[in-house]
Order: C-alpha cells, then sequence, then structure tokens
C-alpha cells in the first residue's frame, strides 16, 4: 500500500538525515502519472525539508538535492533513486509495488483502501457537526440549496470516513413573516387535501398567492403580523398549523433527500432558538457588548477597532430578533448538546459576512470554541431550469435529470437490459450534477447545461458511472478469476503500472481534500483513474488471455474498481453496477 512504501522511503531517509520519520512524511508525495511516460513513484520536496530547517536553507538547494540522492543507497525495495530538480525520484521494485497494491483486493473487495494510512494521524479526529441544505420552508429550494446539500453531504461522508464522528444537520428556516402570512392566509387560499397530496409545492403556491393579496391588501398584512405575534406568543391554534406545515414539509423532504442518497441525524431550524434568542440578548445586555442605536435596534459592535464603524443587529426596533440572533442562540445550544470539536456550515458565498459576524460575537461572548467553527462557501449557479421553467423544488431537478438520462440511455446502442432503468437513470442523472458542481473550487459561480453535464464522453459524472459499470460488468463475467491469486510479474505492462502509481495517490487526495474541504481534488483524481482504465480496457484483454494473465489482470480491474467505487460513494454518488 502506499503508506507502506513511504514509511520504508522515510525510514531510510530518517538514518540518513538522523530525523524521526514523522517529520519527514509530509515531504514525501506519489508522483502524478502521465500516460505513457515512464514515472518515479515518489518524490521527494527539498524545498520542504529546508523549510522545515531539517535542511540548511542557505547553499545551493541543487546541489543539496544531488548530494542526498547520492547518500540515500538504493535496496530491494526502493530500487533506485535519483535527482530531478529540487526534488529527489524514489522508483519501487516493480513486482513489490504492483503486488503491496493490488493485494488487498482480493475476494471480499475492499473499502478501507487508502483510509487507514498515516497520513491522517495529524488529524484532530472528533465530532464534527455538518449543516447543510437548510431550505426554507414554503419558499424556494433553489440551486443554492442543491449546491448546500451536495456540498455537505460530501463533507460530512469525507469526514466519516477518515474516522471522525460526525453530525449531520439541518437546519430548516421554519421561523419568520412568511409563516405569518402562511397562517394568516391559510383559511384563505389553502386546502389541507392539496397540503397532503403535494405539500411543498401547495405551501409554495399559497404563500405567493397570499404575499400578492398582501401587496394590495392591508388587511392581508395586519393579519399576518397578527399570526406571526401569536406564534410567538406559542398561542395553541397558531402553533398548531405551523407545526402541522413544518412536520409535513420535513416528512416530504426526507423522501425526496433519499432519492438523493442524502440523510440527515437532525432536522433543527430556526423555532428551536427563539427563546434562547432573547436569552442571548440578555447575556449581551449583560456582557455590555448590546448599543441602542437611534432608531431603537440592538446593534453589536463587531469593528476591529471597536469604533461602531461596523455593526451587526441583532435586536429590531418592536422586540423582535434576526436571523443572526438565532444563529447565535443555535451554535450554543449545540454545543451544549452535542460537544462538537468543530462545526462546518455549508451556504452560499452571499452569507460569507453573516457567518463571520456570528464567529465573532460568540467569540465575544466568551465562546473560544467559535474558532473551530467554519463556514464553507460556494459560487451561484446560473441557468438551472427544467423543461417548466425555474427549479423551485428539488423533486424538479431530480426528475429532470433522470428523465434526461432515461432520454440519453435509449438513445445509445450500449445500454443494456436492466431491471429499473428509470433508478439507474437517477442515480446516473444525479452523479452528473454532482461531478459538474465538484469539478471547479467551490467558490467559483457557473452556468448550468443540461447538455454538457450529462454527456457519456468527457469529464461527466455519465463517464464515471459508465466506467464503474463496465468493470462491474467485466468482473462478473469473470467471477472465477476474481480473489484468485494473481501473479504481479504479469502485470509489468505501461498500462497496469501507471494505474498502480495513480491508485498511490488516493490517500494524499483525500488528505488534501480532508485539508480545504473541496471535492475537487477527489472528483478528478477519479476521472484521471477512469481514463486510465479506458486504456487498459484496450491494452490489457482479458478474454481470450492465458488463465493467469486473466487473473492478473481482473485482479487489477477489481483494484481499481473498488478504488473507483469508494470514491465515488465520499463524493455523494451511488455506483451503479449495469448501464
Ligand atoms: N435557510 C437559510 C437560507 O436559505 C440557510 C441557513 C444557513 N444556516 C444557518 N445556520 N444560518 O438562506
Amino acid at each position: 500500500m502506499a503508506c507502506f512504501f513511504r514509511r520504508r522511503i522515510a525510514a531510510k531517509l530518517g538514518r540518513t538525515l538522523q530525523q524521526p520519520e514523522e517529520v519527514l512524511i509530509p515531504a514525501l508525495s506519489a508522483v502524478p502519472v502521465f500516460k505513457k511516460q515512464q514515472n518515479p513513484d515518489f518524490k521527494l520536496s527539498v524545498g520542504l525539508l529546508r523549510m522545515n530547517g531539517i535542511l540548511p536553507s542557505s547553499g545551493d538547494i541543487q546541489q543539496q538535492t544531488e548530494k542526498l540522492a547520492t547518500q540515500l543507497k538504493q535496496d530491494s525495495v526502493v530500487e533506485n533513486i535519483s535527482a530531478g530538480s529540487g526534488v529527489v525520484n524514489f522508483r519501487i521494485n516493480r513486482k513489490l509495488l504492483i503486488q503491496k497494491l493490488l493485494e488487498p483486493f482480493g475476494k471480499e473487495g475492499n473499502d478501507k483502501f487508502g483510509l487507514n494510512s498515516e497520513l491522517f494521524n495529524s488529524l484532530k479526529r472528533g465530532t464534527t457537526l455538518v449543516e447543510y441544505s437548510s431550505p426554507n420552508i414554503a419558499k424556494k429550494f433553489h440551486a443554492g440549496h442543491l449546491r448546500s446539500t451536495i456540498i455537505g453531504n460530501f463533507i460530512a461522508n469525507l469526514k466519516q470516513a477518515l474516522g471522525y464522528d460526525v453530525i449531520r444537520m439541518n437546519y430548516l428556516g421554519d421561523w419568520g413573516m412568511q409563516f405569518g402570512l402562511l397562517g394568516a392566509g391559510f383559511s384563505q387560499f389553502g386546502s389541507q387535501e392539496k397540503l397532503k397530496q403535494n405539500p411543498l409545492q401547495h405551501l409554495f403556491e399559497v404563500y405567493v398567492q397570499v404575499n400578492k393579496e398582501a401587496e394590495q391588501n392591508e388587511n392581508m398584512r395586519l393579519a399576518a403580523r397578527d399570526f406571526f405575534r401569536q406564534l410567538e406568543r406559542r398561542e395553541s391554534e397558531a402553533v398548531s398549523l405551523w407545526q402541522q406545515f413544518r412536520e409535513i414539509t420535513v416528512e416530504e423532504y426526507q423522501h425526496v433527500y433519499k432519492r438523493l442518497g442524502v440523510h440527515f441525524d437532525i432536522y433543527s431550524g430556526e423555532s428551536f432558538h427563539q427563546d434562547r434568542a432573547q436569552e442571548v440578548l440578555q447575556q449581551l445586555q449583560t456582557g455590555g457588548l448590546l448599543k441602542t442605536t437611534e432608531k431603537g435596534t440592538g446593534v453589536v459592535d463587531v469593528s476591529p477597532a471597536g469604533d461602531m464603524s461596523n455593526v451587526c443587529t441583532v435586536l429590531r426596533s418592536d422586540g423582535t430578533t434576526l436571523y443572526i440572533t438565532r444563529d447565535i442562540a443555535a451554535a450554543i445550544d449545540r454545543k451544549e448538546k452535542y460537544y462538537f470539536d468543530e462545526m462546518i456550515y455549508v451556504t452560499d458565498k452571499s452569507q460569507a459576512n453573516h457567518f463571520q459576524q456570528l464567529f465573532q460575537i460568540l467569540l465575544k461572548m466568551g465562546h473560544p470554541w467559535a474558532d473551530r467553527c467554519l463556514h464553507v462557501p460556494f459560487g451561484l449557479v446560473q441557468g438551472m431550469k427544467t423543461r417548466t421553467g425555474d427549479v423551485v423544488f428539488l423533486e424538479d431537478v431530480l426528475d429532470e435529470a433522470r428523465a434526461r438520462m432515461l432520454h440519453n440511455m435509449s438513445q445509445s446502442k450500449t445500454t443494456k437490459e436492466m431491471d429499473n432503468p428509470e433508478d439507474t437513470a437517477e442515480k446516473v442523472g444525479i452523479s452528473a450534477l454532482i461531478v459538474q458542481d465538484f469539478k471547479g473550487p467551490l467558490f467559483s459561480d457557473y452556468k448550468f447545461d443540461w447538455d454538457r453535464i450529462l454527456q457519456a464522453q468527457g469529464d461527466t459524472g455519465v463517464f464515471l458511472q459508465y466506467s464503474h459499470a463496465r468493470l462491474c460488468s467485466l468482473i462478473r463475467r469473470n467471477e472465477e478469476l476474481k480473489g484468485a491469486t494473481f501473479d504481479p510479474s504479469l502485470l509489468l505492462e505501461q498500462s497496469s503500472i501507471t494505474i498502480v502509481q495513480h491508485l498511490l495517490r488516493y490517500d494524499e487526495v483525500l488528505y488534501q481534500s480532508a485539508q480545504d474541504l473541496q471535492p475537487k481534488h477527489l472528483v478528478n483524481f477519479l476521472l484521471k483513474l477512469c481514463h486510465l482504465i479506458a486504456s487498459a480496457h484496450r491494452e490489457l484483454p482479458v478474454k481470450g488471455s492465458p488463465e493467469e494473465v486473466a487473473q492478473a489482470r481482473i485482479r487489477l480491474f477489481a483494484g481499481a474498481c473498488s478504488v473507483l467505487a469508494g470514491g465515488m460513494r465520499i463524493l455523494g454518488i451511488i455506483p451503479v453496477e449495469k448501464m
């Protein structure tokens, strides 16, 4: 495995440099592969050793590199050591490399590959609370909520795979004036029957209608305010209507999230923190942090100089609390309930300032753990439309992805017979959405285009699924060879070596993604893997090869398939076995 070799090289280096292995490991990395090119397997960054004070930072770096390369002696594992530019290159004995890497993929497969690497030793594993999706009841579920859902799910999956305890939380927008409007207008525009049939859509329709009405009708506005006040006073009739709206929404969402392969441990929401928000105001007051403005609003000074040049409003002049006040209360409550070691919020970048203010206020209130709260911001998606128009509901996006994929599959000559084509189309369609979304830096905006994301060729989720299904079918057809012993010396062709070398990087790629919480490292790694697999299919046929060669090749494909499937699952993609 990658870690076996990394440790082996680190030990060798350690003896020469008189340093413990652990400090050398971070300077070692697997070399990214280029097709059709002989690569070393690992490289050591001499620049990094200088930066860390392991080598003197004065003097010519190239001379240092060459000296180190000659000092290090090759052996039966590390066959070749040479100086490159600013790096020392290491080449592992081919047979041993292949054997060690493919060994774990016997009969049972291996879903832990790469996850026990020593690279993760430095991670402070603990409890991570990830808050994501967080749509607003009766309002649109827009592309931003979809992004939050899949990004948050990825972060939670990744952390979980690396051994963290993960709490997945959905923080619903289930409080505020929209409930005043809904409550006041439901008797007029709503129907219990429609609410049961299609809750999300019906609540949204009613909300739009009441809003329109309220624009022209003063009485509707007054009624809405009145209803919201009843809610805030916890009057039972108002509360039970609100509760019904909320319950029915959560149920419906759970159903749609399931299609997406997403789940939550907790459905929290703004409504839960209404009372504590008042407490927060008290605490701010006692701590001398709450200032009253001329307009009668309550603010907290968040300017670096403390001169009120940047303030955050936490209290309206009519005594009601705001989004941020509830967020302060919610954060404190979560810390007390779940003892998280870190908390991650996933929303679009327009809320970056909101979260920075939130963390600052928490710190000012004497909560040092606010330093371990993190906002992961992402960019906007333009033009996510369905045949019927703008995206209003998550379900619309999923239906559209499924319908388009089903159509493409029916057009393709390679499509296999399958039991449930809808289900496959849905999974493949969703993976197309995810891969498109994860390919670049999360912070970037992008233009959405169904045709592009659903292409079967090129770097898409469809390509990942297709590669996986093709591997599965090859392995199915050669079931009896899977798990047989294999002879690594029969895998010395360039196309199998590049795959194995590429697999060497898997733990590093996960590590990178865990550091900056960006899925692009993993996505691009898997896409590259699929390209390498495609060449291997051409160059390393199983059918018609002598049995031992076929056995060895199946082992290679089984290893690639297992890593591909594992990586896809971390991204939140359910790999299909046939398509
Ligand atoms: N419901 C909010 C929205 O749709 C997102 C909530 C984000 N999380 C939070 N703790 N403020 O914009």
